[in-house]
């Protein structure tokens, strides 16, 4: 058991569950570093990569891994985004605790991740959901897993996503609430989604489909 200042929390436990073992691995935005401690400590993966855009974060990602003990396994490295990884180089990558937005601009900035033999990209977004799930469905991206959890009082969804090349678009229903009723968090979850949907609607003209599907999910349809 890992000491409590090195111990995730259940959004970096059920993403950790989500990397693809035997391949290297890369923490996008690591931070305090946990994450990427973590997986080092499992000794699943041949390579775990540690990135942040700021030298503060990667700092205190670099006093983690050498209180974790595992310096000779995790390569820190400073830069935006994917920008710090070559096409090919990662099995899985981790973008935890940034905004929908800034999550899928990384992406859109890698066009290697773009291929059915790219990475298995692990996502936590820390804002808007249901347009990150419209973005990978948009851009052929499958969700392999979408879980809700709870943590430190708020409901994260922790997906995994596989290009497939496949471009869909998501109904409001599948957008808000994506995979997650299928785990048995799904009630809080949900009920946090749906005190979205009076707020979403008032930015919607009536008489349209978006406003039809969104009356109806407010009536419990
Ligand atoms: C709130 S922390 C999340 C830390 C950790 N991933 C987690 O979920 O607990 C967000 C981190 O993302 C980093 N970040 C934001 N934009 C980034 C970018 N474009 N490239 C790399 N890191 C970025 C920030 O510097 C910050 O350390």
């Amino acid at each position: 058991m890992p000491e409590p200042a090195l111990r995730l929390d259940a959004r970096l436990e059920a993403a950790a569950a989500l990397v693809r073992p035997g391949l290297p691995v890369a923490d996008i935005g690591c931070d305090h570093g946990k994450l990427a401690a973590a997986l080092a400590g499992t000794g699943l993966y041949p390579k775990v990569i540690a990135s942040d855009l700021r030298p503060g974060p990667l700092a205190k990602a670099r006093r983690t891994v050498e209180q974790a003990h595992c310096q000779d396994r995790v390569e820190l490295r400073l830069g935006d985004g994917l920008s710090v990884l070559s096409a090919g180089e990662v099995g899985s990558v981790v973008i935890a605790g940034v905004s929908a937005q800034t999550a899928w601009q990384m992406l859109e900035a890698a066009p290697w991740v773009f291929d059915t033999a790219g990475p298995r990209l692990i996502l936590i977004p820390a804002t808007r959901h249901d347009e990150l799930r419209r973005w990978l469905a948009g851009h052929g991206f499958r969700l392999v897993c979408d879980r809700p959890v709870e943590a430190a009082g708020r409901w994260y969804a922790v997906m995994a996503a596989e290009y497939d090349g496949q471009r869909r678009a998501l109904t409001w229903a599948e957008a808000l609430y994506g995979g997650t009723g299928a785990w048995p968090q799904a009630a809080g979850y949900a009920a946090k989604q749906r005190e979205k949907l009076a707020k979403l609607r008032r930015g919607i003209p009536d008489g349209t489909p978006d406003a039809d599907e969104i009356d109806a999910l407010l009536q419990g349809g």
